[in-house]
């Protein structure tokens, strides 16, 4: 865990809630999860429900909320698509970059990636980079490499700035599975030795790292246990609000 960050609880909903179940969300996870001023809290519904969420939140400043993508370029002819900048003026704070579930459905490989988190940046809001390592390349023993390429992609395309990075293994997305305490610990200390080696330098024992895969209240504090691991990325326990209110209240032990 870095000095500085407040650990971050993410919530990545995807494809689900629509503007009306955000609002009831909200209702409810207000009820059931007060301010905590030692961490932060930031949730990514799809891009119809943002406006929602931005609203129903009006009174609760400590809930953050982003984007679960935005397209490379600024404006342009690409229908169906949404710009870092228009995503900026619906006031959000954040948006994800590289989640693999974009990468596997809809292509986007590093260097798009990369784009992306400069589009981004120049809109005024902070970036979630996404990496992680599929199953096939865990057993191929090409983990160091796959992270590297992918973080040493997005910090050679930009001056190295403060960044959020978020490792999520593919193996352990949506499948109940998750990384042991060990595994996390390891891949998260790869991850920030490709940041290190590609140009992050001392940003790199600043730089938050999220864990995400199968993030769930019985496995939040081995998690948050973790030397390195500065927070989570969570997908299927976060749309229920009780159970993401656990999440989020988890205890931070003695980090
Ligand atoms: P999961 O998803 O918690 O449902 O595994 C995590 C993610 O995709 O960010």
């Amino acid at each position: 865990m870095s000095m500085r960050a407040k650990p971050l609880f993410a919530a990545n909903w995807k494809m689900f809630k629509g503007p009306r179940e955000t609002e009831e969300f909200v209702g409810r996870f207000s009820s059931v999860y007060s301010a905590h001023p030692d961490r932060r809290v930031v949730f990514f519904p799809p891009s119809i429900s943002l406006e929602a969420f931005v609203r129903s939140t009006d009174q609760r400043p400590d809930l953050e909320v982003g984007i679960q993508d935005v397209h490379e370029e600024v404006d342009g002819a690409h229908t169906g698509s949404i710009s870092a900048l228009m995503a900026a003026q619906v006031g959000l704070d954040w948006a994800l970059a590289g989640h693999s579930e974009r990468r596997r459905e809809f292509g986007d490989d590093d260097a798009l990636v990369a784009a992306k988190v400069g589009r981004i940046l120049d809109s005024g809001l902070r970036p979630i980079v996404c990496v992680g390592e599929t199953l096939e390349e865990r057993e191929a023993g090409v983990l160091t490499e796959v992270l590297e390429r992918q973080v040493r992609t997005v910090l050679a395309s930009m001056d190295a700035g403060p960044l959020t990075w978020a490792y999520e293994p593919v193996w352990a997305i949506g499948t109940g599975r998750t990384a042991s305490p060990e595994d996390a610990g390891q891949a998260h200390e790869i991850v920030r030795q490709a940041i290190r080696g590609g140009g992050g330098g001392e940003l790199a024992d600043s730089a938050v790292i999220l864990y995400g895969g199968s993030v769930k209240p019985s496995n939040i504090e081995a998690l948050m246990a973790v030397p390195g691991v500065d927070g989570v990325l969570v997908g299927g326990a976060s749309l229920d609000p009780e159970a993401f209110a656990v999440i989020c209240a988890c205890p931070l032990g003695t980090r």
